[in-house]
């Protein structure tokens, strides 16, 4: 196919729950914050909006751009409309992240200081979908070419713009791409246990926002459904969500839009991660004087408390800890492993209860073997990988991950289960023709991981081959440059996609 091309830079507009540095709960924050950056870098007009909660006014300058924005809520009883303002921030640095647009609303953001978890998500959702659109029927300063809405919490901008707002000549021609950062979260429920003739088949108008049938809405499956290109995260992704095992129940309709998905690797933003200039670390290095981060290791130890031991093999986990990742794979091996390997364990990450129970109740166990900061750290994951020997990631499924090619990048070898973006980013390591950058395994089950990383304690004990392993993960090129580009072709297609069915409409 051949690709449309902007005449001007392109304008996109990313839509999410959260975005770095303003908020950040997970991945999705970074890549909202580096994606964008890198795109304007190749010339791309690319804006960020995101609700706008409490903390952030306080710590960043924002302008006004709208305010008293009237977005229509379908009520029949409570209020016909809803009071958003929109503000702005405006980059002055080249450091800055890009241009963002915040929707302000008392009652649904204003007062509050999480990003997800309440009662009322459904309406603060649609809220957010709704009110971007009242806001660029009507803003004059800027307009979009495109729309990149993000997972669930965006999926409804898809399905209003091509149905309630089809016929709006304001907003009618911004093209739509749906990016799954992950499946499985789809809405307000947990979708595996919804009965099947309960399911949102996604035809419905959306309802009101005081109707209780918003709860039952399947976002991402409406996302999936109206937007013009479909992306996620990492072409082994894009392929296994198209299965029933990695589709979530929505692999059916994947599948029927397959010839519109497209996977585009995640990249890190080597900036921030960069071994020889990195405000965190004690000791700067490079893939030539790796034998630093034996220092970084020892202030790893001190800093986690664990014993200074320099034959110690550092395991570092900095990951969310939910059922996704994977580390109740470690509950019926931990103790063989502790026992039976010379082994550290330091974590750092925050999540579900019995994860969390499980990490501490090892901590106790083994005390100045583990330690586990069981909260959000935006700094301590490069205490961890800057002096950890092996980052742990035996993710159940994985739309890309980032923290292995964080990992990959300070030095920290991974192992990971080869699925999604885990898959493309680590090499498994082979001995014979001194190749790959990991060691990894196939099977989600505990043996498979239990050899995985034995086979990594036994190679670590042979220093210099460790250490071409170490140099070539170094070595690896994670940055955005190559995926930007590959989201200008998606913007262009996606164009090309919208523009053939206006025409078709006119006719
Ligand atoms: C989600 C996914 C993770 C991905 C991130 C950014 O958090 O679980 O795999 O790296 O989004 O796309």
């Amino acid at each position: 196919m051949k690709f449309l091309t902007f005449k001007e830079p392109a304008r996109v507009l990313f839509v999410a729950a959260e975005a770095a540095p303003f908020v950040k709960v997970g991945g999705l924050a970074s890549v909202m914050d580096s994606l964008p950056r890198a795109l304007r870098d190749i010339g791309c007009d690319a804006r960020v909006m995101i609700p706008k909660y409490l903390p952030i006014e306080g710590k960043y300058k924002l302008s006004t751009v709208l305010e008293d924005i009237q977005v229509p809520t379908g009520n029949t009883e409570g209020p016909s409309h809803f009071i958003c303002n929109v503000k702005k921030f405006t980059p002055k640095a080249p450091s800055d992240p890009v241009t963002t647009y915040f929707l302000e609303n008392q009652e649904y953001y204003e007062k509050r200081s999480n990003v997800y978890g309440y009662a009322d998500d459904p309406i603060r959702w649609a809220l957010l979908s709704r009110g971007i659109i009242e806001f660029l029927r009507i803003n004059k300063e800027w307009h979009p070419d495109v729309i990149v809405a993000c997972d669930w919490q965006a999926g409804l901008i898809v399905n209003y713009l091509k149905t309630e707002y089809r016929d709006d000549p304001t907003v009618n021609k911004i093209a739509t791409i749906f990016s799954i950062h992950n499946l499985s979260y789809q809405g307000m429920f947990d979708h595996s246990f919804v009965q099947e003739m309960d399911r949102d088949d996604g035809h419905s108008p959306v309802p009101a926002f005081e109707s209780e049938r918003l709860n039952k809405i399947n976002s991402m499956r409406r996302g999936i459904m109206y937007a013009d290109i479909i992306t996620t995260v990492s072409p082994t992704y894009a392929r296994e969500i198209l299965t029933p095992e990695y589709g979530q129940l929505l692999d059916g309709l994947l599948r029927e839009r397959r010839n519109v998905l497209a996977g585009i690797l995640n990249g890190i933003d080597y900036s921030i991660w960069n071994p020889q200039n990195d405000p965190y670390i004690m000791y700067p290095y490079s893939k030539d004087d790796i034998v630093l981060r034996s220092r970084n290791k020892a202030v790893l130890q001190e800093r986690f408390g664990l014993e200074n031991d320099k034959n110690a093999f550092v395991i570092g986990i900095a990951s969310r800890l939910t059922r996704q990742k994977g580390f109740d794979l470690l509950m019926p091996i931990a103790d063989i492993i502790m026992q039976e390997l010379p082994v550290q364990i330091a974590i750092v990450g925050t999540g579900e209860a019995d994860l969390m129970g499980f990490f501490r109740n090892l901590e106790t166990k083994y005390p100045r073997r583990v330690a586990a900061h069981l909260s959000f750290d935006a700094i301590l994951p490069h205490v961890i990988f800057a002096g950890a020997d092996a980052a742990l990631m035996p993710s159940q499924f994985e739309p890309c991950g980032l923290t292995q090619m964080e990992a990959l990048r300070m030095g920290a070898v991974p192992i990971v289960r080869e699925t999604g973006g885990l898959a493309d980013t680590v090499k498994d390591y082979d001995p014979d023709k001194e190749t790959g950058t990991g060691f990894t395994f196939e099977k989600f089950d505990s043996s498979s991981l239990m050899i995985a990383l034995i086979r990594a304690v036994e190679n670590f004990r042979n220093k210099k081959d460790w250490a071409n392993i170490v140099r070539r993960g170094m070595l690896e090129n994670f940055s955005w440059e190559e995926s930007a580009r590959k989201y200008i072709d998606v913007f262009a297609r996606a164009s090309e996609l919208h523009s053939r069915e206006l025409a078709k409409k006119k006719e």
